[in-house]
């Protein structure tokens, strides 16, 4: 059973794997280099409910100011934050900093699946990939790319998220020993370019022989997916405070606190409304307020939007902040939320 999935699919990857920026080429021995395991790491975080298209520039980015798990654990949170700022789900760099500190604190990555999943941000998922591509182990890897193959495959009909076990243990019994990672990232290319959730192409897969889900007319439809929740709709306001002073323009922005929303990363000042049902907190500055309009911005678990309003500052505002230039304002690392509300500041004439 194993070699009947495993060999065509890896005769396919062999031919068409994608050619990514952390990627081994198909067949090739684990390199030598010492930095492998922290690419392998540092591009499954970043993949986390992430594209491969957005990902890309951030690796690349990463990788080039800091080539080693030593020189990101040397790095300051603040500046892995920023340089975070736009990939979203920002817990990842937090925890990317923590994990990045154990591993060169205890001499490099541990190697086993059950040992990576004790590092801060590595759930089930993320530490079989890493034991796999990275180190070669044969570890079952199950992405949502790789449940879709696998619920077609085996035309499982149980709906998510109770078909998962069943669909665990089919990709386990589909694993092959050796080349764990190019199985695993088969899975996932096949899923991605070839079983699409949508209009599948059954004609260029290499298990269509094989695919229950194909034969009995029902691949697209699998896995059944459980009815969705409509997400909330939320309402915040963000404040845009300026000053001319002798740098120049100047807005006023404020680090957030380091556990809720968006912690830790640079914003402007708003009501509170990722804490609050209907942000109703004061502006941090009494005086004359023009509203700007409103940006909209959707988050996994809502939709938000953010009215903007602009002041010009008479004093310093209340809390902690910072002057920020505004000639300088792409190097704050300004999450999408917030770069939108500045956007929106900028491009109206105050
Ligand atoms: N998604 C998560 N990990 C991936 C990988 N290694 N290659 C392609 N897509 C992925």
């Amino acid at each position: 059973m194993t070699a009947s999935i495993s060999d065509p699919l890896l005769d396919w990857y062999d031919r068409n794997a994608r050619a990514l920026p952390w990627r081994n080429p198909p067949g090739a021995p684990l390199p030598a280099d010492p930095a492998w395991p922290y690419r392998v790491w540092l591009s499954e975080v970043m993949l986390q409910q992430t594209t491969v298209a957005a990902v890309k520039p951030y690796f690349e980015a990463f990788t080039a100011r800091w080539p080693d798990v030593e020189a990101l654990a040397a790095a300051g949170e603040d500046e892995v934050m920023a340089a975070w700022a736009g990939l979203g789900y920002y817990s990842r760099a937090r925890n990317l900093v923590k994990a990045a500190r154990e591993v060169a604190a205890r001499g490099g990555f541990p190697d086993s699946e059950e040992d990576l999943r004790k590092l801060p941000g590595l759930g089930a998922y993320t530490a079989a990939a890493i034991a796999a591509i990275a180190f070669g182990r044969c570890a079952v890897v199950v992405d949502a790319n790789v449940e879709r193959v696998v619920a077609r495959l085996f035309g499982i009909r149980e709906p998510l998220p109770g078909a998962r076990k069943q669909i665990r243990e089919r990709a386990g019994a589909i694993t092959p020993d050796t080349r764990a990672g190019d199985f695993a990232q088969a899975m996932m290319d096949l899923g991605s370019q070839v079983c699409t959730t949508k209009a599948p192409r059954c004609l260029l897969c290499p298990l269509s022989a094989q695919c229950d889900g194909r034969e009995k007319g029902i691949a697209e439809s699998l896995p059944v997916k459980p009815a969705k929740t409509a997400k909330p709709e939320r309402r915040g306001t963000a404040f845009w405070i300026e000053r001319t002073g002798e740098a120049g323009r100047e807005v006023w922005l404020v680090t957030r606190p380091g556990r809720g929303m968006l912690g830790g990363m640079r914003a402007l000042p708003d009501d509170g409304w990722s804490a609050q049902a209907d942000g109703s907190g004061q502006p941090p500055l009494a005086g004359e307020w023009e509203d700007l309009g409103a940006v909209r911005h959707t988050f996994t678990h809502a939709h938000l939007t953010l009215a903007v309003r602009r002041a010009q500052a008479q004093g310093e505002p209340t809390g902690d902040g910072e002057w920020w230039p505004l000639a300088r304002l792409d190097e704050a690392g300004l999450p999408t939320l917030f770069a939108k509300a500045a956007r929106l500041a900028l491009a109206r004439a105050g």
